[in-house]
C-alpha cells in the first residue's frame, strides 16, 4: 500500500495559502507567460522537419497537436484551479495518485524539461548561425552540429548550443529568473516576428507549392503531429505559477486555454505560409526553416530580423524550461525521493546552485551531441505520458474528493479526460520505435531508483508532511 501513500490535499491547499508569495498575476499575465514559454524551437525549427514529413498538410498536423493539447489543458486547468500549489503536476499527482505515480510523473517531467532545454539550445544555435552568416561569419563545420545531424558533413559538437546552455545555467544559478516584464517583452518580440513572417510571406506564396497537399498521406500527417506537439509544450508552465495568481480559479483556466489558442492560430498560419513559399521537400536539413523561407522569397532583411527575433525569443524558453527542471528536482529532493544535496539552497544566491549546474552541464552536453529530431521525439513521449496521467488523475480526484471546491470544472467529464488520454496515446503511437525503446529504458531506470532508493527515503513514508 505504501506505493499509493498520498500527501494530504487539504493540507496542501492550506499550505499554499500560507507561503506568502505575492499574488499579482491576472489572466492576461498568465496568457503572456504561456505564450512566452510555448513559442520557440517548435515553430522556428521543427516546422522544417514537419513540412518534409507532412507536406503542406502540416497545417493539419498542427491542428491535431493543438486539439490533443486542448483536451489535456482542460484537465490541467481543473487540477491547477483546485490545488494552487507550485511544483506542477508532480505535486498534484502526489496528493491524488500517490507516491509511485508522482515519482513516474516527476521522472517524466525531468525528461520533458531537461531535454527541452537541450532541444531549444540546438534550435537557438541554428538561428544564431543563420544570423552570423548574414554578416559573413561562419563557424568551422565540425562545431556547428551534433555528430550525424548534417548528412554529408562531418560534425562533432554543437558549440553554440553548449555555450548558450552554460550562459543560461550561470544566470539561473545566481537566481536570475525571468521577470514578468522581460517575459512580456520577449513575447512581444516573438509574436512580432511570427506576424512579420505571415505579413511579408503571404505575398510570396505560390499556391502551386500546396500541391500535393499530403505527399505522405495521413501517415505523414500523424507522424508530423506527434513531432509538432513539441511546439505547444510549455503551456503547462502557466499552472506552475498558481501560487502567484490573484484569482487562480478563474484566471488559470483562461490563461492556459488562451495561450494555447493564440499559438495554434499563429502556427497554422505560419505553416501555410512557409509551405506556400518553399516546396516542402526542400526543407530537409535546414536548421532555420522559417527565415530560410523568407530568404527564398528574396527578403534577406526580413529573414535577418527573423533570425534575430528567434535568437532572442528562444533564450527565454531555455530559461523557463531550465527553471522548471531545477524546481522539479528540488521538490522531489525535498520530499526525500532524491538525495537531499539536490535541494540544498546556496547561502548567498538562494538558488539550488549545485542542481542547477549539474543539470545545466548534463543537458548542455546532450544538446551538443544529439540531433534535434531525436530529442524532440523523446521529449514528446515523456510529456504525452505525463499529460495522460494528469487526465486520469482528474477522474480519480472527482471520485476521491468530490466535494473539493473547483472553480473550474473540466467540461464533459468523463468524456473530455478520456479523449485527452486517447489523443495523447494516439500521438505517442505515432512516434518512432526507437523513441519508445529509449522511453521504456528511462522508465525502467526510474523504477530501479524508486525501488532501490526513493521509496525508503521518502519523507512522507517517515510520517513527515512536506508541502
Ligand atoms: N514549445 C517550446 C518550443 O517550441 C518547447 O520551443
Amino acid at each position: 500500500m505504501s506505493l499509493f501513500r498520498k500527501k494530504n490535499v487539504e493540507h496542501m491547499i492550506a499550505g499554499a495559502n500560507r507561503t506568502g508569495l505575492r499574488k499579482t498575476l491576472g489572466a492576461l499575465d498568465l496568457t503572456l507567460l504561456g505564450v512566452g514559454a510555448i513559442i520557440g524551437t517548435g515553430i522556428f525549427v521543427l516546422t522544417g522537419t514537419g513540412a518534409v514529413q507532412a507536406g503542406p498538410a502540416l497545417t493539419i498536423s498542427f491542428l491535431i497537436a493543438a486539439i490533443a493539447c486542448g483536451f489535456a489543458a482542460l484537465a490541467y486547468a481543473e487540477f491547477a484551479s483546485t490545488i494552487p500549489v507550485a511544483g506542477s503536476i508532480y505535486t498534484y499527482s502526489y496528493a491524488t495518485l500517490g507516491e509511485l505515480a508522482a515519482w513516474v510523473i516527476g521522472w517524466d517531467l525531468m525528461l520533458e524539461y531537461g531535454l527541452a532545454t537541450s532541444a531549444v539550445s540546438v534550435g537557438w544555435s541554428g538561428y544564431l548561425q543563420s544570423l552570423l552568416a548574414g554578416f559573413g561569419v561562419s563557424l568551422p563545420t565540425m562545431l556547428t552540429a551534433a555528430p550525424g545531424a548534417l548528412p554529408g558533413h562531418q560534425t562533432l559538437f554543437n558549440l553554440p548550443a553548449f555555450l548558450v546552455m552554460m550562459a543560461v545555467t550561470a544566470l539561473l544559478s545566481v537566481g536570475v529568473r525571468e521577470s514578468t516584464r522581460i517575459n512580456n517583452f520577449m513575447v512581444a518580440v516573438k509574436v512580432s516576428v511570427v506576424l512579420l513572417v505571415i505579413a511579408v510571406g503571404v505575398f510570396h506564396v505560390k499556391p502551386g507549392n500546396w500541391q500535393p497537399f499530403m505527399p505522405n498521406g495521413w501517415h505523414g500527417v500523424f507522424g508530423a503531429a506527434a513531432v509538432m506537439f513539441f511546439a505547444f509544450i510549455g503551456f503547462d508552465s502557466v499552472s506552475a505559477a498558481a501560487e502567484e495568481v490573484k484569482n487562480p480559479k478563474r484566471d488559470l483556466p483562461i490563461g492556459l486555454i488562451a495561450s494555447l489558442a493564440v499559438c495554434a492560430v499563429l502556427y497554422v498560419t505560419v505553416a501555410a505560409v512557409v509551405t506556400g513559399i518553399v516546396p516542402s521537400a526542400q526543407f530537409a536539413h535546414i536548421s532555420h526553416p522559417v527565415s530560410y523561407a523568407l530568404q527564398v522569397a528574396g527578403q534577406p532583411w526580413v529573414a535577418g530580423f527573423i533570425d534575430l527575433g528567434a535568437v532572442l525569443g528562444m533564450l527565454t524558453v531555455i530559461l523557463v524550461m531550465g527553471y522548471g527542471q531545477t524546481r522539479i528536482i528540488f521538490a522531489m529532493s525535498r520530499d526525500g525521493l532524491l538525495p537531499a544535496a539536490l535541494s540544498r539552497v546556496h547561502p548567498r544566491f538562494a538558488t539550488p546552485f549545485l542542481t542547477t549546474w549539474i543539470v545545466g552541464i548534463f543537458f548542455g552536453l546532450i544538446g551538443a551531441l544529439v540531433p534535434l529530431n531525436v530529442l524532440a521525439e523523446l521529449i514528446n513521449i515523456g510529456t504525452l505520458a505525463a499529460f495522460s496521467m494528469v487526465s486520469v488523475a482528474v477522474l480519480i480526484l472527482r471520485r476521491t474528493h468530490p466535494d473539493l471546491p473547483r472553480a473550474f470544472r473540466c467540461p464533459g467529464v468523463p468524456v473530455v479526460p478520456v479523449l485527452a488520454v486517447a489523443s495523447c496515446l494516439f500521438l505517442m503511437l505515432n512516434l518512432q520505435r526507437v523513441t519508445w525503446i529509449a522511453f521504456v529504458a528511462w522508465l525502467l531506470l526510474g523504477m530501479a531508483i524508486y525501488f532501490g532508493y526513493s521509496r525508503h527515503r521518502s519523507k512522507l513514508g517517515q510520517g513527515i508532511q512536506v508541502h
